[in-house]
């Protein structure tokens, strides 16, 4: 590894010259009541912090920045906590998703504008993980990822809850009338019981699990409970490491390779995780100059098993993986499908990280001649209603509707499926196809996480609980059902889903990887030829800025210009 000198660290060019810049940067450090002693000739080490009083899954990260911060002193480095957008995912509207980039925006740019010579991000929350290390990836300076932490089980009447997974499953039962306001208020009061992220597998643990396999979190982190004694000292230790990777310039781009982004699809998959693992992952990617196809992850499906027997695909919730081992037992059993090769903020390879790692309990952590699903938990849809690309997270839906053919009920907006999903009048059977359209990157615009449309009243009162669901949308990783989403290019745009018409035939068949409506091409020709565009709502501000550069779901929903690894030069001095 190479090895620094102080005065070839970044932060020297602030602190160190005999100039009067520097006389600025360290007469308003003592102002803060800093000796030179505190910084001269130390890392600089940015701590850049999601939390804030509207993000219930961030609530304990000012005091984990402090547990940082200790390392970091310890270590011999000098530690800046930077506040950073929080993408709060239960309160930000339209959607989080809308918000992503500009958190990688404003990290990249932090790091780039302030004195820091490494990182360390403090994020969990779905978007907050992709976009503190899109931001750091492209700016390339050592960085250490520090999850958040699942939340503890949720409880109601000694049932154990999941949460988003349970919502939608008692929302479903409390519209078909079979449970009570008084029931569903103490559901409110239960389902969540700490600080920490979602304790399914949903977006949060699917994506601080793959930041640890990409290598940018230390080994066992992402499955901490966030308010276990070892997660404060999980985030000291980080800060210690991130001051040896500064010497070391250990930095993203020399951790990731096209390797352990296999490793990462691979993990979704024996994860049972998120279908939003596939947009992040295509933009992580995009930011070290990698490109990923999703057929990627199709053939990656098709062969890796499912070993995590947690909801929403199984049964147990993030508290017991940990307790089971967490995700290095995981990867140590699923090693024979990794390349252990890769190089991790460890500074030792992922296979000497998970070497050893046991698994205390076999059904929650599941072994290759055990899986709880032999192959294929997601699948790469093509047809004429998804020309580039479509997903279906196929292990959470029923295995009956995997192979369907059915009448559309087209919703052309997410207000207009509320407005009549109820409607005694609709003509809907439990045979239907639900379309929602509008719901994509420019469509909603965001692409909230509509994707598993309610099923209607009366159905759920008849007992049907899952139906074939299409959308330009994302869907909740806590979520389930027979939904395809992320349909591109979405309709928005004038992707084929915009052509669609209430009645017609749509085929799904995902053994086939098919996804079609049976319209033949010239009605199709004369539906394109009277479609119009519709307008964009943003005439000016952070929203026009998104319309203009976001790109579509199978390309990752990045903005085209922050994409790839073009230099970008260094401030000025002065
Ligand atoms: Fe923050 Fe689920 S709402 S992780």
């Amino acid at each position: 590894m190479p090895q620094k000198d102080s005065k070839s660290l970044r932060s020297y060019r602030w602190y160190g010259p005999d100039d009067l810049r520097s006389f600025g940067h360290r007469s308003r450090a003592a102002s803060m009541g800093c000796i030179q002693a505190d910084y001269a000739g130390k890392p600089v080490i940015a701590i850049i912090n999601t939390w804030s009083d509207i993000n219930p899954c961030h609530s304990h990260l000012r005091e984990r920045a402090n547990d940082v911060k200790r390392g970091v002193w310890q270590a011999g480095g000098f530690p800046v906590e930077m506040p950073a957008l929080t993408l709060g995912e239960t309160f930000q509207k339209p959607t989080t998703m809308m918000y992503r980039n500009l958190l990688a925006m404003e990290t990249e740019e932090l790091l780039r504008s302030y004195p820091a010579d490494g990182c360390v991000l403090l994020g969990g929350c779905d978007k907050t993980t992709p976009a503190l290390l899109m931001g750091a990836i492209s700016m390339n300076i050592p960085a250490i990822y520090v999850p958040a932490g699942p939340m503890l089980r949720g409880n109601w009447h000694g049932q154990i809850l999941g949460s988003g997974s349970d919502v939608t499953k008692y929302w479903s039962e409390r519209r078909a009338g079979n449970i009570d306001l008084q029931a569903w208020t103490q559901i409110e009061d239960g389902i969540a019981r700490s600080a920490g992220t979602c304790m399914t597998m949903g977006t949060a643990s699917t994506m601080t699990s793959l930041a640890e396999v990409l290598g940018f979190s230390l080994p066992g982190a992402s499955s901490i409970p966030a308010v276990d004694s070892n997660h404060v000292r999980m985030a000291d230790r980080a800060g210690r490491r991130i001051v040896e990777m500064v010497w070391e310039d250990l930095k993203p781009r020399d951790i990731l390779s096209d390797a352990s982004f296999n490793n990462a699809i691979a993990s979704v998959f024996a994860l049972g995780g998120s279908t939003n693992a596939v947009i992040h992952l295509v933009a992580l990617a995009g930011r070290a100059g990698i490109k990923i196809t999703l057929d990627r992850f199709d053939q990656l499906s098709r062969k890796t098993p499912l070993l995590a027997n947690l909801r929403p695909s199984g049964k147990y919730l993030m508290e017991d993986f940990y307790y089971a081992g967490g995700l290095p037992a995981l990867l140590n059993a699923f090693a024979p499908q990794l390349d252990l090769s890769c190089l991790t903020i460890t500074g030792k390879t992922l296979g000497e990280n998970v070497a050893g790692a046991e698994i205390y309990n076999t059904d929650v952590i599941r072994t290759l001649d055990n899986p709880v699903l032999e192959s294929g938990g997601l699948a790469i849809l093509h047809g004429n209603l998804a020309p580039t690309g479509a997903v279906i997270k196929s292990s959470a839906a029923e295995p009956r509707f995997l192979k369907h053919t059915g009448r559309a009920i087209v919703f052309d907006s997410y207000d207009e499926m509320n407005a009549r999903i109820d409607d005694p009048a609709l003509d809907v059977d439990a045979n239907s196809v639900l379309v929602l359209r509008n719901a994509g990157p420019k469509g909603a615009p965001g692409m909230p996480e509509w994707g598993n449309l309610p099923i209607p009243q009366k159905l759920l009162k008849a007992g049907i609980r899952d139906m074939v669901r299409i959308s330009d949308a994302r869907m909740s990783g806590t979520g389930y059902g027979a939904c395809v989403l992320h349909v591109s290019p979405e309709s928005f745009v004038g992707g084929p889903l915009a052509l669609l018409k209430e009645g017609d035939m749509v085929e799904l068949d995902v053994p086939e990887r098919r996804l079609n409506m049976r319209v033949n091409d010239d009605e199709l020709g004369r539906r394109r030829a009277a479609w119009r565009p519709k307008e964009g709502i943003y005439p000016r501000g952070y929203g026009k800025l998104y319309m203009q550069h976001i790109k579509q779901a199978d390309q990752g929903c990045d903005f085209d210009f922050l994409e790839g690894t073009a230099p970008i030069p260094e401030p000025e001095i002065h």
